[in-house]
C-alpha cells in the first residue's frame, strides 16, 4: 500500500514539476527601451532581415504575407487610417486633435494596437512622421511620381509585424506567471542557446501555437482599454463564441500554418488552397411543373437548393 501512495505521490510531483518547467524564461520586467525618434530607428529596432541568413523559410513566408506590410495593408490600410484621423480623431470634440501636429502615438493606438503594437516604443514624433509619410505617399501617386510613390510604400512597409513582434514583443500573454519577454531572447517552442548576436537566448513561449496568441490581434469586438474603442477585427471573438463553442478543436496555426502548407505566409482569401479549404457547397435542382391557378394555369418551376457550409474557424468575410 505504501509502495502505491509513494508512486502516486513521485507521479504528482512529477507531473507538477513538468507543469512548472513548462513555463516560460520570461523574467521581471525591463526597463523600457529609450523611445525610437524615427521611423527608421523604430524599423531599425525590429528589423526582420536580419533573421534571414539562417530562417530562410520563414522569412520569405512572412515577407508574402500582409503581417509583413502590417501598416501599408493590400494597400487598403494606410489610406484608411487618414479617413479615421480626418473622418474621426480630428472631427470627435475631446480627442485634442484637430491638426496634424496634434497627433499622438496615444491618438494612433487605436488603429495601432494590432497593426503597428511596437509604436508603443516611439515618440510622438514618430506617429507624426507616419502620417506625413502616408500622406505624401498618397500624393506622390496622385501626381504621378511613381517612382517617389515606391519609395515612400517602402518606407511605410518598413514598419510591420516582424519577427520580434511575434517571437518576442507579443510572445508571452500570461506575464504574471510566465514573466516579461527579455530583451536578449527569442520565444519559440525550445530552449538553450541560440546563434544571432543581439538575441543570444531562446526560450519557450508557451502559447504561440495557441489560438490565444493570435486572438491578441484578431479581435474580439470593440477594444474597451482604449478612451475611444475601436473595432476592426473580430475573428478571434468568433472563434471562441461560435467556433470552439459548437466542438471546433484546431487553433488558427493548425489551419492557417499547418494544413494550408503555407507556414508563415499567413492567408485567407488570396490564396487559392485556403479558397478550397473555406467552404463546402451543395446545390441540388429540380424542375417540375406547378399548377398555380385557373388564370396562370400549370407553370415550369426550377426549385434550387444551396447550402453553404463555412468549414473555417470562425465568420467570413471578417472586419
Ligand atoms: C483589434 C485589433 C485591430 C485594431 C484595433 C484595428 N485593426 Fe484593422 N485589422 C486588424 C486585423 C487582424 C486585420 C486583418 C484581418 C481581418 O480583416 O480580419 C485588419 C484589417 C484591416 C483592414 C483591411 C486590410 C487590407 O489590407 O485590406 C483595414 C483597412 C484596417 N484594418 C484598418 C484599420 C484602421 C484604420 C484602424 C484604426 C481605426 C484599425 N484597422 C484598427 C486588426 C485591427
Ligand atoms: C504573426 C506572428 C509571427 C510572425 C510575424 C513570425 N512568426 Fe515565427 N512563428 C509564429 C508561430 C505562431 C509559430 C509556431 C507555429 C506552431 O506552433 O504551429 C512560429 C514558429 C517559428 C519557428 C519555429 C519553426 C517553425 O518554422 O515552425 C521559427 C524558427 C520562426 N517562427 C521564425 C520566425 C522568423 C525568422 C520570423 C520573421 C521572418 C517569424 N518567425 C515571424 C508566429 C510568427
Ligand atoms: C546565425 C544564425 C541565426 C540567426 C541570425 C537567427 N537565428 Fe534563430 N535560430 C538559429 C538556430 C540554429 C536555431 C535552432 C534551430 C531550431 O530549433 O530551429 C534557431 C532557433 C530560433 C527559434 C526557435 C525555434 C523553435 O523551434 O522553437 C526562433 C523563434 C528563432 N530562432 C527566431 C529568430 C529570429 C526572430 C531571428 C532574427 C532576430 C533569428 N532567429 C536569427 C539560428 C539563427
Ligand atoms: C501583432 C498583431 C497580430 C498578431 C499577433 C497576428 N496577426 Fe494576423 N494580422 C494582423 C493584422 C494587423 C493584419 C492585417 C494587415 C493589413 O492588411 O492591414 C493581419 C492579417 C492576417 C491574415 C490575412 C487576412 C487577409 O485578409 O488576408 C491572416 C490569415 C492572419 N493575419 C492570421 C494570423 C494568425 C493565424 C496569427 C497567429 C499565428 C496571427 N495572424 C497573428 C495582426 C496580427
Ligand atoms: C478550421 C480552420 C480554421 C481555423 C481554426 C481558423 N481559420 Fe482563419 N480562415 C480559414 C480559412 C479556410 C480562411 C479563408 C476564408 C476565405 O477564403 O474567405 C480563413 C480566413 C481567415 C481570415 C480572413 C477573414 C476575412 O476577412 O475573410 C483571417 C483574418 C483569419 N482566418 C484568421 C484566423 C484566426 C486569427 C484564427 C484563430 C483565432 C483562425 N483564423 C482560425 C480557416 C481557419
Amino acid at each position: 500500500m505504501n509502495t502505491i501512495w509513494a508512486v502516486l505521490i513521485a507521479c504528482i510531483t512529477a507531473c507538477l514539476l513538468a507543469v512548472t518547467s513548462a513555463v516560460g524564461a520570461g523574467g521581471p520586467k525591463p526597463e523600457p527601451r529609450p523611445k525610437a525618434k524615427t521611423i527608421a530607428e523604430l524599423a531599425e529596432r525590429y528589423d526582420s532581415s536580419r533573421c534571414l541568413e539562417c530562417h530562410e523559410d520563414a522569412h520569405d513566408q512572412w515577407s508574402e504575407s500582409l503581417h509583413a506590410m502590417s501598416i501599408l495593408g493590400t494597400p487598403r490600410t494606410a489610406p484608411t487610417i487618414i479617413t479615421a484621423i480626418e473622418k474621426g480623431l480630428k472631427l470627435f470634440p475631446y480627442s485634442g486633435v484637430k491638426k496634424d501636429e496634434d497627433i499622438t502615438v496615444e491618438s494612433l493606438m487605436m488603429c495601432m494596437k494590432c497593426h503597428l503594437p511596437q509604436l508603443d516604443e516611439a515618440t510622438d514624433d514618430v506617429a507624426r512622421e507616419i502620417v506625413a509619410t502616408i500622406r505624401a505617399w498618397q500624393k506622390a501617386y496622385k501626381v504621378g511620381n511613381y517612382d517617389r510613390a515606391e519609395e515612400l510604400e517602402e518606407t511605410i512597409a518598413s514598419l510591420n509585424i516582424g519577427c520580434m513582434v511575434c517571437h518576442n514583443k507579443l510572445a508571452l500573454i500570461h506575464k504574471y506567471a510566465d514573466g516579461y519577454p527579455q530583451p536578449d531572447t527569442v520565444y519559440g517552442a525550445t530552449e538553450g542557446d541560440h546563434e544571432d548576436e543581439e538575441y543570444p537566448k531562446m526560450a519557450v513561449a508557451p502559447a504561440l501555437g495557441e489560438a490565444i496568441f493570435c486572438g491578441q490581434c484578431h479581435g474580439q469586438g470593440p477594444n474597451f482599454e482604449l478612451d475611444h474603442p475601436s473595432q476592426c477585427a473580430t475573428a478571434y471573438g468568433s472563434y471562441l463564441f461560435a467556433y470552439i463553442a459548437h466542438g471546433g478543436s484546431k487553433t488558427c496555426q493548425e489551419c492557417h500554418m499547418d494544413e494550408s502548407g503555407l507556414g508563415h505566409d499567413m492567408q485567407a482569401y488570396r490564396d487559392e488552397d485556403m479558397i478550397a479549404m473555406a467552404v463546402d457547397v451543395n446545390v441540388d435542382g429540380q424542375s417540375l411543373f406547378w399548377r398555380k391557378n385557373k388564370q396562370e394555369g400549370v407553370l415550369p418551376i426550377g426549385i434550387i437548393n444551396v447550402e453553404i457550409y463555412n468549414k473555417t474557424g470562425h465568420g467570413i468575410p471578417d472586419g
